[in-house]
C-alpha cells in the first residue's frame, strides 16, 4: 500500500474515444491538484489505467498488464482502475491485484480527486462504482495534447440493450449534457484556435431524448454548435441506425460545419442475426435509411462495424453480411469477432462458432473491405479535398491531415501549414495512405 502524497501521474488508456475523453479530465484534475506528467508508467507516483470491457482481449491485456505489476511491486506507487472493467469487476479487482489501491468506475471520474485524498489519509483500497452518471463533471478543466482537433462528450451511457454488449452495464443509462455547457465548452475550443469537434457518446442521436423539456435533440445542439464563429468541422460519435433521423440527415446536408461521414453501424446483415442481437432494425429498414442518407447527401460517406461468429450464425447468415459490405461499399469497416461478455443476454447462448470459423469469417470480410477502400482512394485520384492539416507525417517529411470524410492523405508542405485547411489535389495512394499535392491556384480568373 502506497503512503506519500504522490507529485507524478501516469495514466494508461485502453478502448474507446470517450476513455481517451475521460482520461484528459482525469488528467486536467490532477492538474488542478498540482500533480504533473511522467514520462512513463516507471516513474509515476499515481499510475492509473483506464480500461476498456468491449471484448475479451481489451480486458485480458489490463489483466495482464496488472498481474505482472503486482510482482515487480517495489516502490510507494499509489496505482488505480478507472473506466469500463472497473464497473464490470468491481472490488474483485482487490482480491486479485492486492497492490491496486482504488478502483473508480466511469461515473465517478470527478470524484477522483477525494478518493486519491481517502487511499492517502485511510491507507485503505476505496472502490466508487456508482450505476448513475451525475452532471456534475468539470469538463472545461480537460487537458488536451492535441491542439487541433478535440473530443466534447454530449451524452453519456447507453439505453439500446443490444444482447453483446457490455457498455449499458459498463456505462449505464443515458444521460445528456445540457446544451449550454456544450456550447460554453465548443466556443471555448475554437476560440483557443481547435479546427475539429468530435461529439461523443455511445449514442448521440438519443441526445436530449431523457430531458424533454430542454427541446434540444441532436440536429437542433448540431444547429447551435454550427452557428459559433469559426467553427471550422463537426463529427459525430458513435450512432445507432434506429435513431439516425431525416432531420439529423439534412444537418448533415445543411449545416456546413458538418462533415459528410457517418458511422452506420450495421452489426450484422441477417435479420434473424439482428433481431438476436436485439438491433431493432432489419436489413431492409436498414437499407432503406441509407438509400435516404445518400438521397439527401449524395458526397457522403459511410463507416460500420460488424461482428462475425455470433451465436448460431450460419455460413448463409454471414454470406448476407459479406453482400451487404459489398452493396453498401463502406468507407470504414471495423471488423470483429464475437466476444462473450459477462453480465450480457447473449451470454446465455452457446458460444458456439469455432474460433477458426470466426477468424476466417472475419478474414473474408477484411479482405472485401480492403477491395472496397482501393477503388475507393482509386476514384479519388486527380480530385481536390478540403484537408485539416494535423501534423507531420512519421517519417517526419511530409504533411498529415484528414479530409472531410476522414480519408488520411500527406504532401509536402512547410510547417506553417498546421493547424489550417488546405486545398489538396489526391495523385496516388500507398495501402490507406493518399498522396496529394497543395492545389494551385486556377490559371487566371476570367472576369466577366
Ligand atoms: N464481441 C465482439 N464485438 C463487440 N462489439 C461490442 N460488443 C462486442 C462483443 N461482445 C463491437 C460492436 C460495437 C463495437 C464498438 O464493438 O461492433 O459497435
Ligand atoms: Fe470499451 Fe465500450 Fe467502455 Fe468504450 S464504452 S471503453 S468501447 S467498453
Amino acid at each position: 500500500m502506497a503512503m506519500n502524497e504522490p507529485k507524478t501521474y501516469f495514466i494508461r488508456t485502453y478502448g474507446c474515444q470517450m476513455n481517451e475523453l475521460d482520461t484528459e479530465i482525469m488528467a486536467g484534475q490532477l492538474h488542478k491538484k498540482g500533480l504533473i506528467a511522467a514520462s512513463d508508467e516507471e516513474n509515476a507516483d499515481l499510475l492509473i489505467f483506464n480500461t476498456c470491457s468491449i471484448r475479451d482481449l481489451a480486458e485480458r491485456k489490463v489483466m495482464g498488464k496488472l498481474g505482472r505489476m503486482g510482482r515487480g511491486h517495489k516502490r510507494n506507487q499509489v496505482i488505480g482502475v478507472t473506466g469500463c472493467m472497473a464497473m464490470a469487476k468491481k472490488e474483485s479487482l482487490f482480491r486479485k491485484f492486492p497492490h491496486l489501491d482504488f478502483v473508480i468506475g466511469t461515473n465517478n471520474i470527478t470524484d477522483l480527486g477525494t478518493v486519491l485524498d481517502e487511499v492517502l489519509y485511510t491507507k485503505r483500497q476505496i472502490v466508487k462504482t456508482d450505476d448513475r452518471f451525475e452532471e456534475n463533471l468539470d469538463y472545461l478543466v480537460a487537458k488536451r495534447d492535441n491542439k487541433i482537433k478535440a473530443f466534447v462528450s454530449i451524452i453519456r451511457g447507453c439505453d439500446k440493450f443490444c444482447t453483446y454488449c457490455v457498455v449499458p452495464y459498463t456505462r449505464g443509462q443515458e444521460v445528456s449534457r445540457p446544451p449550454e455547457s456544450i456550447v460554453e465548452e465548443c466556443k471555448k475550443l475554437v476560440d483557443a484556435g481547435y479546427k475539429e469537434i468530435t461529439l461523443l457518446g455511445q449514442n448521440v442521436n438519443s441526445y436530449g431524448k431523457d430531458q424533454p423539456e430542454w427541446n434540444c435533440l441532436f440536429h437542433d445542439l448540431l444547429g447551435k454548435l454550427d452557428k459559433i464563429p469559426g467553427m471550422e468541422r463537426i463529427r459525430f460519435m458513435t450512432s445507432h441506425p434506429i435513431d439516425i433521423t431525416k432531420e439529423l440527415m439534412e444537418a448533415i446536408r445543411d449545416l456546413p460545419s458538418m462533415c459528410e461521414f457517418v458511422h452506420f453501424p450495421i452489426q450484422a446483415g441477417s435479420s434473424r442475426i439482428l433481431k438476436k442481437m436485439h438491433r431493432i432494425y432489419t436489413k431492409e429498414q436498414y437499407l432503406e435509411k441509407v438509400a435516404l442518407l445518400r438521397e439527401i447527401v449524395p458526397n457522403v460517406s459511410l463507416g460500420t462495424d460488424i461482428i462475425v461468429g455470433f451465436p448460431t450464425e450460419t455460413e448463409a447468415e454471414f454470406q448476407e453480411t459479406y453482400d451487404v459490405l459489398k452493396d453498401i461499399r463502406y468507407s470504414l469497416a471495423f471488423i470483429y469477432a464475437y466476444s462473450p461478455r459477462k453480465g450480457t443476454p447473449a451470454m446465455r447462448w452457446k458460444d458456439d462458432i469455432p474460433e477458426e470459423v470466426k477468424l476466417d469469417r472475419l478474414q473474408r470480410l477484411m479482405a472485401l473491405q480492403d477491395e472496397v477502400s482501393n477503388e475507393e482512394r482509386a476514384r479519388m485520384l486527380g480530385n481536390t479535398y478540403e484537408v485539416l492539416v494535423e501534423r507531420f507525417n512519421k517519417d517526419g517529411k511530409m504533411l498529415k491531415g484528414r479530409t472531410r470524410c476522414w480519408k488520411k492523405v500527406i504532401f509536402d508542405g512547410d510547417e506553417s501549414l498546421i493547424g489550417t485547411l488546405q486545398q489538396i489535389k489526391v495523385h496516388s495512394f500507398s495501402h490507406e495512405t493518399l498522396i496529394g499535392e497543395l492545389a494551385k491556384p486556377q490559371g487566371h480568373l476570367k472576369v466577366i
